[in-house]
């Protein structure tokens, strides 16, 4: 994988995710709220209220990092809707984990930047440490809310 080599690609990397965490993921895990009626309450509170979390962590270092807050879309996100009248638990579900994967995905690639990139944004080095440390702890949530997606629409259709 292409690793990430400019300080403005790590910046806008993480205004992207900010983004996914502040709008897509919320939108698409209260959609499923909406339609659902309270099933499968559980499991969509942990994704949405992990979420905000999320949010709130990236603030923190683009904050600490001088980079500014996106206020709409970075470039390359869609302006999206989510519409999940009349679908199914499975398709919900398997929306969202897209969302997961791709979050997954972005934190480990911040995560394996290259290092005179994470030096540049971040000069103090017990900082440019607990960032990579927050990062990590990312991919790990990410992955756990893939998981809780898998299980799902594991458990659907067995159902089916
Ligand atoms: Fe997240
Ligand atoms: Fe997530």
């Amino acid at each position: 994988m292409e690793k990430i080599n400019q300080k403005e690609i790590l910046a806008l990397t993480l205004q992207r995710m900010y983004w996914i965490e502040t709008e897509m993921e919320q939108l698409v895990t209260w959609e499923a709220r909406i339609e659902l009626e309270g099933e499968h309450k559980e499991a969509l509170e942990i994704l949405s209220n992990d979420s905000d979390k999320h949010a709130l962590i990236l603030e923190k270092w683009l904050n600490i990092a001088n980079i500014e807050l996106p206020r709409s879309a970075p470039r390359g996100i869609p302006q999206k809707g989510f519409d999940f009248y009349r679908t199914n638990v499975f398709e919900m579900f398997s929306e969202i984990r897209k969302y997961e994967i791709l979050a997954r995905n972005t934190y480990h690639s911040i995560t394996s930047a290259e290092p005179k990139v994470l030096e540049e944004t971040f000069p103090d080095e017990e900082q440019r440490g607990e960032f990579i440390k927050d990062m990590k702890h990312l991919v790990a949530e990410e992955e756990r809310h893939k998981r809780i997606c898998d299980d799902k629409i594991g458990g659907f259709t067995r159902v089916l």
